[in-house]
Formats: structure tokens, sequence, C-alpha cells
């Protein structure tokens, strides 16, 4: 059994490796990234069937990242192969210093074998009226305990009625990521919080409308090398039958998938179709 701690040396220096790897690979094509989120909904169970179908079908074209609960997280790593890809976390604390009661912080969550942790989730936002500045404390964290955050952004249904969703979705990016002090790299889920478990999703030309704003807004941040190669992904009711046709759009570098994950066989035809 892999020591949960070589598995996070392991991981961690290779999320943080990730984008130049999967460059190189790719000649310069970023890999499409396939998140599953499992939010609270999480067992043993799934873990076991998880693990069972990714040694038999191991992710040929995309990455492929699971993010459990925080209990699921060490059962998982110590026995998660590199070649499944990464493990992530759910959210963690924006104070990591020891007395805060019954919460998970970063330095916690990396030492579980996490390499990815989902920041500024609407659920975090919204059901726990969480502010971009508090997200942007936690980016902080993640970058110093060798994380990648995942920033969600979104726009609620009444924002998108009143014509809003650019620029809420801007105003989130800005002041969720310390863009004048960047001190590691990033990922960006978008995902509007009317479509999230929902059944409903945006157009696809809605959806790459917003995907291009957020590629000009991080190449005008931080250039146009790096701005190009921050992989942006759709979230919101993604799923085996839509997963195809919304990767086809300009600047959709991946999927952060709740429900859908649930399932390994239905997931994993969208690893096979990514
Ligand atoms: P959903 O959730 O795929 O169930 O809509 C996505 C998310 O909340 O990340």
């Amino acid at each position: 059994m892999q020591s949960p701690f070589l598995s996070l040396t392991l991981l961690n220096a290779h999320s943080l490796k990730f984008l130049t790897k999967v460059n190189q690979k790719n000649r310069g094509r970023m890999k499409n990234l396939i998140a599953g989120n499992w939010k609270l909904k999480g067992s043993q169970n799934l873990a076991d069937s998880y693990l069972n179908h990714l040694s038999e079908n191991k992710p040929v074209n995309c990455t492929l990242l699971v993010c459990p609960t925080f209990d699921l997280l060490e059962y998982i790593s110590e026995k998660w192969s590199q070649d499944f890809g990464f493990l992530g976390a759910q959210d963690c604390y924006h104070d990591d210093s020891a007395f805060n009661e019954g919460l998970a912080s970063a330095d916690k969550v990396a030492r579980t074998g996490a390499g990815y942790i989902i920041l500024g989730h609407s659920d975090r936002r919204h059901k726990c009226q969480e502010t971009s500045g508090l997200v942007r404390k936690k980016v902080n964290l993640a970058w110093k305990h060798g994380l990648l955050p995942i920033v969600c952004v979104g726009e609620k249904s009444e924002e998108r009625k009143s014509n809003l969703t650019q620029e809420v979705v801007k105003k989130q990016i800005i002041e969720s990521i310390d863009f004048d002090h960047l001190d590691g790299s990033f990922v960006i889920a978008y995902e509007p919080v009317w479509a999230i478990g929902s059944g409903n999703i945006p157009t696809m030309e809605e959806i790459g409308i917003v995907h291009d704003e957020i590629r000009t807004l991080l190449i005008t941040k931080i250039g146009s090398h790096q701005g190009k190669n921050i992989p942006i992904l759709y979230g919101g009711s993604a799923d085996s039958n839509n997963a195809e046709q919304i990767l086809a759009v300009n600047n959709v570098n991946g999927l952060l998938i709740g429900g859908a994950s649930l399932d390994i066989k239905g997931f994993g035809t969208i690893i096979n179709k990514a």
C-alpha cells in the first residue's frame, strides 16, 4: 500500500507540473480535464467502483480528477494509481491556524494526497455566503500548501435574466484570484448557478461567449502565454448526453461534473469521449 505521504508528494508535484506536462505532450493542445465532484454523496462503495473501473479503463485522452468527500480522500488515496489521474478536495477553511474547531485546513487537505481543491463553488458562495475576498484567501492557502485551486464562478438566474452574466463572472474571477501576487497556477470552472443540479444548461453559443470572455480576461491579466494555458471548465448539469457537445465549444477545456459523476458507468463514458 502506498503511504499517504508518498502519494501526497507525488500528487502535489505532479499537479503543479500538470500544465507544462500536458502541453508538452499535446504540443500546445490542452488535454481536457474531467473532474467529478461528489459533493456530500460519496461512499466507500462508490470509491471502490471507481477504483475497479479505473484499473481496467485508465483514462487515455483526458486528465481525470476525482473530488470525493474529505473523509474518503485518504481511503481512496491509498489505493489510487497515478495512471488514473488526480484526487482533489472540496473546499477548505480560509485560515490554517490550529485553533479552528472542526474545519479542514488546506494543509490537512494536502496531507490526504489531494492535488487539487475546488474553491468558491456556488454552494459555498450562496448557501454559506462566501465572498470572493474569502475565496481569494483560500486560493492563497491552496498555493501555500501545493494545491492547485479550481476557482468556481457563475451567475444566478436573475443575473442572467438581467444580462449581467459576463459582468458577474469577470468580477468573481478578478476578486477571487490575487493576480498581483500569483503564487501558483489555477483552473477556472464556469458554473451557472441555475444550471447546477437542474438538468438545464445554457446553449452552446452562450457557453462559448462566457468562456471566450474568461480567456480574454486571463490573457489581459497574466499575459498571452500563461493566459492561454489556464484550463476553463464548464459545470452545471453536464452529463454523458451533452458532454461531447460542450467539450467541442471553443475555450472549453474540461468539465466539472456533480450528479453524473456518482455513477462510474455513465461517468466512464464521459471520460472516454473527452
Ligand atoms: P451538477 O453539479 O453536475 O450536478 O449540476 C455540478 C457542480 O456543482 O459542480
